[in-house]
């Protein structure tokens, strides 16, 4: 399905789809938003499309399916439905329980107790000199926020992480067979877990969305497995990214300390826009559309790189650069239209209070290793781990 000229890079730009390109997508990403913002990649075998205006476009416009996107990857007839797998009206239907979890009545519920759990996390630390914040700060708390949005025990918490880090292979939307089917069997332990946990939570957000009788079991399952892989990894992944940004600038760490709830959220918002986790998100054109930077052909897969758009210099001055008081901020890293991300709010509000306890309690941590190295995983885009020396902070 192309009609397009194929476009290579320049040689000394790596794809930014292979093993080399992976590890630094960005400067092929600044190369093709500024040489063709919509093109045919013929090694990823889809349209790639790469400007802010365009991503947005793709996002929005309803000529773009999220349903016919993810077909392809045959989630089999025994897994629950996905709010990400489908089209208005079907995914409004979906969507608007889904407010039960993650809306904010809900989120202002667990709020304390996830203030707490970050104190908890913080101040375990405070004896350790050097920790890595993926796999000690990153995971944890993403466990952490899930146990209470589901009611979960505390003993619950080896079984979760293990059923979301496996089930969270199905985020990337370009993994071969093998992977898909290794995903869609995770996929199917995490759903009888949640599904045995729904018959008895505790009063929660989930035990909220689960007496919603607008859904029916499978698509209250469908809503919380979505939550747990859209969710886990990235919220963990998040952390490592953000900090790797973050603590080579002592001025941005003064103002996490000094700033208050605002400035914390808006830095929180400009790493996000600057390491995106999940760099792209698929869908297929319903019909020809012309986008402002090029045309698509009815029946194209499309990738909407939001890591490429979110550095559009048409949009944010200095864009490889962290602004910490960037506003407004219109990056696209939850998305955008139907689809943007319900658990924004939460990851915004959890995000901003680590980041903020983290510089108060560990004024002086700094990266242990100033250049670790990234994942080759697409999506999410993650370190493979991040070693912080806190400093000698007193945990307190
Ligand atoms: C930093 C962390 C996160 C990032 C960067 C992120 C990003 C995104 C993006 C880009 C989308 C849209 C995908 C698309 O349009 O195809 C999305 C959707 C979604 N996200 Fe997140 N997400 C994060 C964390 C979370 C968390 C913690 C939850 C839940 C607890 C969550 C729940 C969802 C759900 C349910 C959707 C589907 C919305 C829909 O289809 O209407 N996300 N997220």
């Amino acid at each position: 399905m192309t009609t397009a000229v194929p476009l290579r890079l320049p040689a000394h730009l790596d794809h930014p789809f292979s093993p080399q390109g992976r590890l630094d997508p960005y400067p092929a990403y600044d190369w093709l938003r500024s040489h063709a913002p919509v093109h045919y990649d013929t090694m990823a075998r889809l349209w790639l499309v790469t400007g802010h205006a365009d991503c947005a476009a793709v996002l929005r416009d309803r000529a773009f399916s999220a349903a016919a996107g993810q077909r392809g990857r045959a989630r089999g007839e025994e897994l629950p439905p996905s709010m990400l797998t489908t089209d208005p009206p079907d995914h409004t239907r979906l969507r608007t329980p889904g407010q039960s979890l993650l809306g904010p009545a809900a989120i202002a519920s667990v709020a304390a107790e996830i203030a707490g759990d970050v104190d908890d996390l913080l101040e375990r630390l405070a004896g350790e000199t050097v920790v890595d914040a993926v796999e000690e700060i990153g995971g944890p708390l993403a466990t952490s926020v899930f146990l209470r949005l589901f009611g979960l025990a505390e003993s619950d918490r080896r079984t979760f992480t293990q059923l979301a880090q496996a089930a969270s292979i199905n985020l990337d939307p370009l993994a071969g067979p093998q992977i898909a089917a290794l995903g869609r069997s995770a996929m199917g332990e995490l759903s009888r877990f949640l599904d045995a946990h729904c018959a008895v939570a505790r009063p929660s957000p989930l035990s909220r969305l689960a007496a919603d009788d607008r859904l029916t079991r499978p698509e209250t399952l469908g809503v919380l497995g979505l939550a747990v892989v859209g969710g886990w990894r990235p919220l963990a992944e998040t952390v490592g990214n953000a900090l790797y940004w973050l603590l080579p600038r002592p001025r941005v760490l003064a103002l996490l300390r000094e700033g208050g709830d605002g400035a914390a959220r808006t830095v929180m918002d400009e790493l996000l826009r600057l390491e995106a986790p999940i760099p792209f998100t698929a869908r297929v054109a319903l019909r020809n559309v012309r986008l402002p930077g090029g045309e698509v052909p009815e029946g194209a897969r499309v990738l909407a790189v939001l890591a490429a758009a979110n550095r559009d210099p048409a949009v944010f001055a200095r864009p490889g650069e962290l602004v910490p008081d960037r506003t407004p901020n219109p990056h696209l890293a939850f998305g955008a239209g139907p689809h943007f991300c319900l658990g924004a709010q939460l990851v915004r509000q959890t995000g901003a209070l680590l980041l903020a306890r983290l510089a108060e309690r560990f004024p002086a941590a700094s990266l242990a290793d100033s250049r670790p190295s990234w994942a080759a995983t697409l999506v999410p885009r993650r370190l493979r781990a991040l070693p912080v020396n806190l400093g000698g902070g007193d945990g307190r």
